[in-house]
Parts: C-alpha cells; sequence; structure tokens
C-alpha cells in the first residue's frame, strides 16, 4: 500500500492534540531541550500542531517544518505563538530549514514517519550538517520488540482522548514497515504507516551520517534507558 507523504498529518491534524496530550510532561521536554541548546536556536522536525515546538518557544528561537497545511494551521492557530517561532510546510529532509541550530529535535516517532531507510539515513546527514559547534540531534523514538511480529491483524477498542475508537495494526517485519488504522465514533477512518529502526540501527545511521551517541534515556525526565525501556531519547553530537 503505497502511503503519500503528507497524509499522516493530514488525516490526524484535527485529533492529535486531543488524542496525544498525555503523551509527555511537556516541562519535561522542555527542560531536556533548553539545557542542550543553551539559548540557541532549535529546530524541530515534524513540527505538527506545535505541542513542543510552541512552549520551547517561550524560550529560545525554535524553527519548525512540517508536510501538512492542516497540522501547520492549527499551529498558528494556538494563543500566544511566539514570535520567535518560524513554521513552514515543507518536507522535513528536502526543505529542511538552513540553521544552524544549536539542537535538532526529531520528537515522537517522527523519525520513523520516513518510509525507508535511506531517507532516514539522509535525514540525519541533513541535520548534523546544520549543527552549530557543539550541537545535538535528539531522536524519541519507540523500541521495536520481537513481539512485534506476532501483532495480531484484528480490531480492538482504545481510547483516544474523550472517544472509544476501532484500531487495527499490521507489522511487516521484513520491511520494517507497520502501520494501522482508527475508526472514531463518526466511522471516520484515520491510517498510518510508519518504518521503525532499532536504537543500534540508529546509531548505526547516526554514525554514517557523523554524528556519535552522547547520551540515552528512556524518557524527557532523564530516566535510564535499560533493555526494557519501549522508548528511548537519544542525544547525539558530531563525530568530530
Ligand atoms: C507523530 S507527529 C509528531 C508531531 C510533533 N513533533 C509532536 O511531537 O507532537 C509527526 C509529524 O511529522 C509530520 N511529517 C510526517 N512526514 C513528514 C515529512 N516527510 N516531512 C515533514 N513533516 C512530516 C506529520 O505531518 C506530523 O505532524
Amino acid at each position: 500500500m503505497e502511503f503519500s507523504h503528507n497524509e499522516y498529518g493530514e488525516q490526524f491534524a484535527d485529533v492529535y492534540d486531543e488524542w496525544y496530550e498525555d503523551l509527555d510532561d511537556i516541562d519535561s521536554v522542555v527542560r531536556f531541550v533548553v539545557n542542550l541548546a543553551d539559548s540557541q536556536p532549535v529546530l524541530e522536525l515534524g513540527v505538527g500542531t506545535g505541542r513542543l515546538a510552541v512552549p520551547l518557544s517561550q524560550h529560545l528561537p525554535v524553527s519548525g517544518v512540517d508536510n501538512s497545511p492542516s497540522m501547520v494551521a492549527r499551529l498558528l492557530a494556538r494563543p500566544n505563538v511566539d514570535p520567535r517561532l518560524t513554521v513552514s510546510v515543507g518536507h522535513m529532509v528536502r526543505d529542511m530549514p538552513r540553521g544552524p541550530f544549536a539542537v535538532v529535535l526529531i520528537a515522537y516517532n517522527t523519525l520513523f514517519n520516513l518510509l525507508s531507510a535511506d531517507e532516514q539515513r539522509v535525514c540525519l546527514a541533513e541535520a548534523e550538517r546544520r549543527l552549530l559547534v557543539g550541537g545535538h540531534v535528539i531522536i524519541d523514538a519507540f523500541v521495536p520488540d520481537d513481539s512485534l511480529g506476532d501483532t495480531p491483524n484484528e480490531s480492538t477498542q482504545t481510547k483516544r482522548g474523550n472517544q472509544l475508537v476501532e484500531s487495527r495494526a499490521w507489522v511487516d517485519t521484513t520491511k520494517q514497515l507497520m502501520g494501522g488504522s482508527f475508526v472514531d465514533e463518526l466511522g471516520n477512518d484515520r491510517s498510518w504507516q510508519v518504518r521503525y529502526a532499532s536504537p543500534t540501527e540508529i546509531d548505526e545511521m547516526a554514525h554514517a551520517a557523523g554524528l556519535v551517541l552522547e547520551s540515552r534515556f528512556s524518557s524527557y525526565a532523564h530516566d535510564p534507558f535499560t533493555e526494557a525501556s519501549s522508548r528511548h531519547i537519544s542525544v547525539y553530537g558530531r563525530a568530530f
């Protein structure tokens, strides 16, 4: 199944903030990024509705890019969007803002929205090229585990915001692709697709892009990353 490049954002923009409002403690994310950026500009790839970029821009200059006009419209409609936040509609790799930046943030599985290893690798290389001296790339993603291949392709009911939605997922472990759909109470069907990668594979891609792992946590509150962690927040710096 072909998944067009801005389909995710266009389908989820209207429910994104409601469905994912509890995803993170936003203050922890802001502290984590601000601490690394040291008052210098930050770039968020796949900035979405500004869940992170808007609060971050209260502290430092932030640029964001997203290929979904509907996501960006939601961001711009937020109250009190700080003038230090600059947003463009475009592809996060091909139209990546020039910078330079102290931090390039790729949050909440957004690297996996690029549906091939090549595209993910190029993304990291382009991010590396935009770093200020001493800058960092932050990747926040789920850890795929061995049980992924056993994902049953059957519908389950899940709570999303105030709604009970029918959720279905599929996994192709040979291509490292997974996807699914959510059908809400009104019958709206929203689908998603990602190309997942393990932390080890991301480290290898980062290495090929001239980046080296500096630290890895299981949360923005600096909880330690262990073999049991289901999510990683990884910080990379320039290899040289
Ligand atoms: C999972 S959401 C994350 C949004 C935001 N970073 C957050 O943490 O709330 C992924 C975002 O990436 C955007 N996106 C997906 N593929 C993209 C691409 N190729 N170029 C630019 N943006 C993309 C989607 O429109 C969506 O807003």
